[in-house]
């Protein structure tokens, strides 16, 4: 067995855990372990901004900011989290920028910023009461933010020596009395079983879109992290909360970043109607997400929808008025993917876009500095830290507004890193290791290698990917979630029957695809359980049986654990924490 003994492993190699890698600088070590090349991390896909209330455009404030964040959160949000991310926002960007993330700039070279969705600001600025109108708030680098972000953060922590191993895909969490101890992996390259022995663990693994059959995010969004957790009866929390964002290029999914709708573009259906009009007159197609996506599937439900070749249904996207300089300079990417993959020349033509499973609000629940929480006190996991989309701080609540993931990833992403330096500078110490450690992952992989059943894994993959899409998808209902229960527990079942052609060690990535299918699968039962629970609707949670939000039931958070005999999980609550703003009926 071959062990690596690091003072803090980070798993996941994306905006936050290279953001926390940045602070582990010697004499302390840090490996950083990647399932891809951290530059093909899905931050790096990551399109249409940062935000800060810099207010290089428009007056702007911290507070405008936090209030929207609360407010897109469908009050969800815990707003203490989310008044320390937006109020150290500003700083963020500045640090980003000295570090030498390549900004798009304003003529006077400041940072240029953008309007994005559910953004807003008071109209007359001298009164917070006025009509909120939307702001100049997100920071980018042309449509292409997130990569830029990737880059600048991978070189800051290869800069103070971290040490990468790409292609270590995480097979499980070491917790050995009461403390989270290192993290086993498979070296994809060579087939064998790694330890990673440490005092800190910090998971950044992204998220879990591809539990979807439409989906923004990479192949590699499988929800490892959270799956891997979840196996171990740690909670994940507020698991229904799935965002759509609206404009995903219709059937493939791939995002047509919101900064389109930001610089002008807007949302047509079949008739031409600028529709977002008649369900967020004063926004419009600035809206927050969980409300243009359904929106969008409103209007083709009621038969507004434009009908492509195929008998599918799809809005258009009309870019058409947008000088060539907008399209060249702020939104190339975008502009190349219509043509790319549905030849459809933005510039003379709608693009046509459907909602794309995008971004998980839920995930392992932590404090504000990252440190994993394990109940509804709160208690920490010694040893165990979270951060970026696989956990829930929780600062996006029941909705996240665009721009504020980037943002999350580095304000928790740093927190998260500095609160590990000071716990090692406190002493921390190498737990032992369990004398077992290997076992679960061993029995895992050799049960796949060695099992001569009938099932193939595409068919299930796609049968779990459809389900989840059909009944867990934008609107839910009561009965769509429990089939989707019991054709989760068919699908366990079948897992167990698994065959794979290939049986060999070096980058058998048929056996890396069937580990990714049990996290699906536990991640969908998460999500699914968490979602027939809660009956009410709230933010992307809609339940069509259960239409309005119900604060005296439900302004509570949702923890869900494994139960280990695989009956349904066990689900408690834990409180909302409210500073200044009591719930109001969200409109726009
Ligand atoms: O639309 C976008 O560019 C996505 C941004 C985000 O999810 O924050």
């Amino acid at each position: 067995m071959q062990v690596h003994t690091v003072d803090v492993v980070i798993v996941g190699s994306g905006g936050a855990g290279l953001r926390a890698a940045v602070e582990i600088k010697p004499p302390y070590t840090c490996a950083v372990l990647s399932k891809v090349h951290p530059l093909r991390s899905h931050t790096g896909a990551a399109q249409g901004g940062v935000c800060a209330a810099l207010g290089n455009e428009e007056e702007d404030s911290w507070e405008w900011h936090a209030y929207d964040t609360i407010k897109g959160s469908d009050f969800l949000g815990d707003q203490d989290a989310i008044e320390l991310m937006c109020q150290d926002a500003v700083r963020a960007i500045i640090e980003l920028e000295h570090m030498g993330m390549p900004f798009s700039r304003r003529p006077d070279g400041r940072i240029a910023q953008r309007r994005f969705g559910g953004h807003t600001r008071p109209e007359n600025p001298s009164d917070p009461n006025s009509k909120r109108i939307p702001v100049r708030r997100a920071c980018y680098s042309a449509d292409r933010t997130g990569h830029a972000m990737l880059h600048t953060l991978y070189e800051n922590a290869l800069k103070n020596g971290v040490r990468f191993f790409s292609e270590f895909f995480v097979t499980d969490v070491i917790v050995h009395n009461g403390s989270c101890c290192g993290v086993v992996a498979l070296d994809i390259r060579s087939g064998q079983l790694h330890v990673f022995h440490a005092k800190a663990v910090l998971f950044a693994t992204g998220g879990y879109g591809r539990v979807y059959q439409v989906t923004s995010n990479a192949h590699a969004g499988t929800g490892d992290g959270m799956a891997v957790v979840y196996r171990r009866g740690i909670p994940l929390e507020d698991m229904e909360f799935v965002q759509f964002h609206p404009t995903g290029l219709w059937r493939l999914g791939v995002l047509i970043s919101e900064a389109a709708r930001g610089e002008g573009g807007i949302l047509r259906n079949k008739d031409g109607e600028p529709f977002m009009e008649r369900y967020a007159p004063t926004v419009k197609d600035l809206a927050p997400r969980d409300l243009v996506s359904r929106a969008i599937v409103t209007e083709i439900r009621e038969g507004r929808g434009i009908e492509a070749r195929d008998g599918t249904f799809y809005v258009g996207l009309d870019l058409t008025h947008l000088s060539e300089e907008v399209l060249r300079e702020k939104l190339p990417e975008i502009t190349g993917f219509a043509q790319l993959y549905l030849g459809v020349n933005p510039r003379k033509e709608w693009i046509p876009v459907q909602p794309t499973v995008h971004y998980a609000m839920g995930g392992i629940p932590t404090d504000v500095d990252g440190r994993v929480v394990v109940d509804e006190r709160n208690t920490v996991l010694r040893g165990m830290w979270a951060a970026g989309e696989v956990a829930c701080v929780s600062v996006h609540g029941a909705n996240r507004l665009g721009t504020n993931s980037l943002l999350d990833l580095i304000v928790f992403g740093r927190r998260a890193g500095k609160a590990i330096v000071e716990y090692l500078q406190a002493g921390a110490a190498w737990e032992e290791l369990p004398a077992d450690v290997l076992d679960f992952s061993r029995q895992r992989i050799e049960h796949l290698r060695s099992s001569n059943g009938p099932e193939r894994l595409a068919p299930l993959r796609r049968t779990l990917q459809k389900t989840m899409m059909d009944n867990v998808g934008l609107f839910r209902t009561d009965q769509g979630l429990r089939e989707t229960t019991s054709i989760l527990a068919d699908l366990r079942e079948c897992y167990q029957r698994l065959h794979l052609d290939d049986r060999g060690d070096a980058f058998n990535t048929e056996l890396v695809e069937a580990l990714e299918l049990e996290n699906l699968l536990d991640v969908a039962e998460a999500i699914t359980y968490s979602a027939l629970a809660r009956t009410e609707t709230r933010g992307a949670h809609a339940r069509e049986d259960y239409p309005q939000r119900d604060d005296q039931s439900w302004l509570k958070h949702t923890l869900v654990v494994r139960d280990p005999d695989h009956a349904a999980p066990q689900i408690t609550y834990k409180p909302v924490r409210i500073t200044r703003y009591q719930p109001v009926e969200r409109k726009y």
